[in-house]
């Protein structure tokens, strides 16, 4: 069957993978209006494409924290990759470095950060983090990512508790026993029985995690921080005024609080309000190239796909991410040149019909 687009994979992974581990990947919280909603706000926007503009030539590259990526597409932190296919997140390392993208590796990986950098020892990546009870622990893994080349930490804050996921709940959905999180082997493995969330130890996140946490994680690192979940003007002006390098305005994919916005339209308010003294990016239904063009459009940096890249693993392994990776690409190439613009410099809300919104 030939891969046109990003829903064949999605079908590919609905058919080719266990009821269970489908559900997990797809799962959203409650009734999932918002897991929805981040796809379907993009099909309510509608573009002003410019003609005659010369297109012959395009550049769909960029950059992010100052380094180049190919073009504006990342892969977000998910988690279990070897859920997905036998090598999991040394097959997504391979991928992204062969596209030269950006990879944000879960602290959920089924593969070690060490496994991930020695199978691609040149990738541009970032680390996501959760603060722990225990900050020991999450200072060690801090200074591990620092060591091993990761080049920004990614803090996800939209997890003080899980969502319900109701089919997770009726699954029983646990990380199957053969499989661990790597980078806490050991740790997260805990010896004694106890409640677990996803066959690890419930509670291990802080709940307690609060703005005065970002100055302790800048006192423990010298990497750019990224704060991942915000989807509100009155947060993005408090990261500002926290002094982090980055925002990825996301909502989880809709697993967390159901009823939030969906992300590309939490954008415009953010965008407006960091006024470019931060980099802000965005996740969430991101699904072919013109939703990319959307994103960047109203004042995206870069975007990171989390399900998609999933489902390309479960085709093939890395050649089927390359394949995710490279069809989102071509998409954007084409929906730049459709739209008149030669480089993403070029794109801007000149681009967006707001009348419709
Ligand atoms: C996630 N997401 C996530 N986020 C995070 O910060 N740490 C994590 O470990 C995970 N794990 C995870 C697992 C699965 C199966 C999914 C679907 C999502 C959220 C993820 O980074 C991202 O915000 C969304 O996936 C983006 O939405 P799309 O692209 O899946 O629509």
């Amino acid at each position: 069957m030939a891969m046109v687009c990003l829903t064949d994979f999605e079908e590919y992974a609905k058919e080719h993978l266990s009821k269970a581990t489908w559900d997990y990947y797809a799962a959203g919280a409650d009734e999932c209006c918002t897991r929805d909603d981040n796809l379907l706000a993009y099909k309510r926007i509608r573009l002003r494409p410019r003609i005659l503009r010369d297109v012959s030539v395009s550049d769909t590259r960029t950059t992010v924290q100052g380094t180049e990526i190919s073009f504006p597409v990342g892969i977000a932190p998910t988690a279990f990759h070897c859920l997905a296919w036998h090598e999991g997140e040394v097959a997504t390392a391979r991928a992204t470095e062969a596209l030269n993208t950006c990879y944000i590796t879960s602290t959920y990986s089924t593969c070690s950060v060490e496994e991930i950098v020695a199978a691609a020892p040149n990738g541009y990546r970032w680390f996501q983090l959760y603060v722990y009870r225990d900050r020991k622990l999450s200072e060690q893994i801090v200074h591990r990512v620092e060591g091993l080349g990761y080049k920004a930490l990614v803090l996800t804050v939209d997890v003080p508790y899980t969502g319900k996921r109701r089919d997770d709940i009726r699954n029983q959905f646990k990380l199957p026993p053969h499989l661990k999180v790597k980078n806490f082997d050991g740790v997260f493995q805990q010896e004694t029985a106890g409640p677990e969330e996803y066959g690890i130890p419930a509670n291990t996140l802080d709940p307690s995690i609060s703005w005065k946490d970002v100055y302790w994680l800048q006192s423990i690192t010298r990497l750019p921080i990224i704060i991942k979940g915000i989807l509100t003007k009155e947060d993005a002006e408090l990261a500002v005024e926290h002094g982090v390098q980055g925002i990825i305005v996301s909502n989880h994919g809709g697993r967390q609080l159901d009823g939030g916005p969906a992300t590309i339209d939490a954008l415009a308010e953010i965008v407006d309000t960091v006024q470019g003294r931060l980099e802000v990016y965005l996740d969430g239904g991101i699904r072919t190239g013109s939703d990319v063009l959307k994103a960047l459009a109203l004042g995206a940096k870069c975007v990171f796909i989390g399900r998609p890249a999933v489902w390309g693993l479960a085709y093939k392994g890395e050649e089927g991410l390359r394949e995710v990776l490279q069809i989102l690409n071509d998409e954007f190439r084409l929906s730049m040149a459709l739209s008149g613009c030669r480089n993403v410099a070029e794109i801007n809300r000149n681009l967006i019909q707001f009348s419709k919104l």
